[in-house]
């Protein structure tokens, strides 16, 4: 490989590899044009025929506060049904990963699993957006079937390493899709617009025990299956 595409496969994989979801922020604000720097590389995602099918809302001060007042007043009263993005039982291989994840969560914010109070608390906080200066609300059309929500993937993804690049951390929140009907009202959402998820967005806290603990991958012999390749023409 020449030194050149070298130099731009490290840039990339250490974006890759360094981004990691963050769930504590500094108050420091992001300036509305970084904002657009980082949408203008989201949107450079393939889509499905190229249908493009993100919606972006943008939600910093009052605006940021209003929604998440009414959010979190719907969590405390747990009006809504709860929501899981997983089949109940998951497949085996998932629900084991979804527990190893909890027990890391949990044990950096010191909470017992067994705490149910606490737990709910701390999934509140996702509603205050973690704090972050900025959050995000991406919406779909709801008629749109799995292709598009791949398509969405790649957009989210796009958008989480060009913030990454930028010194921005982020969080990906499913979180916010139970409070759909919530958010539909005080966003003004067309009635067709589904949340697909929301996020956090600003300058990590790097001192918080909670952005310290690392998710793990499995190895590539877990999940790979390689045909015709007996004898590798390096
Ligand atoms: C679509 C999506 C939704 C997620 N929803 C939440 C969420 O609601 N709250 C949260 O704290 N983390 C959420 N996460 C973060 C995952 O827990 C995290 O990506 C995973 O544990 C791997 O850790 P890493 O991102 O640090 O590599 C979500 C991630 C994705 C991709």
């Amino acid at each position: 490989m020449s030194s050149h595409v070298t130099r731009k496969a490290d840039a990339i994989d250490s974006v890759i590899r360094a981004r990691k979801t963050t769930r504590a922020f500094r108050p420091d604000p992001v300036p509305r044009a970084r904002l657009a720097e980082i949408l203008e590389l989201a949107r450079c995602a393939p889509s499905t025929f190229n249908t493009q099918p993100w919606r972006v809302h943008l939600l910093a001060g009052e605006a940021k506060r209003a929604l998440s007042e009414a959010i979190l007043r719907a969590h405390a009263a747990n009006a809504v049904a709860p929501f899981s993005p997983f089949p109940e039982p998951p497949p085996p291989e998932c629900a084991a990963r979804r527990h190893d994840f909890g027990s890391r969560y949990y044990a950096s914010l010191g909470i017992d699993r067994a705490d149910m109070a606490a737990r709910g608390r701390q999934t509140g906080r996702n509603f205050q957006f973690f704090d972050a200066p900025i959050g995000l609300i991406f919406t779909i059309d709801g008629t749109l079937t799995r292709h598009s929500w791949l398509d969405y993937g790649l957009f989210l993804q796009n958008l989480m390493l060009a913030a990454h690049a930028r010194g921005l951390a982020t969080c990906p929140q499913v979180s916010f899709v139970r409070y759909q009907e919530v958010i539909a009202a005080t966003l003004a959402l067309a009635p067709e617009e589904t949340v697909a998820c929301g996020m956090s967005l600003g300058y990590a806290d790097e001192q918080a025990p909670v952005n310290r603990f690392d998710m793990p991958r499995e190895p590539l012999e877990e999940f790979t299956r390689w045909f015709g390749f007996d004898r590798d023409p390096a």
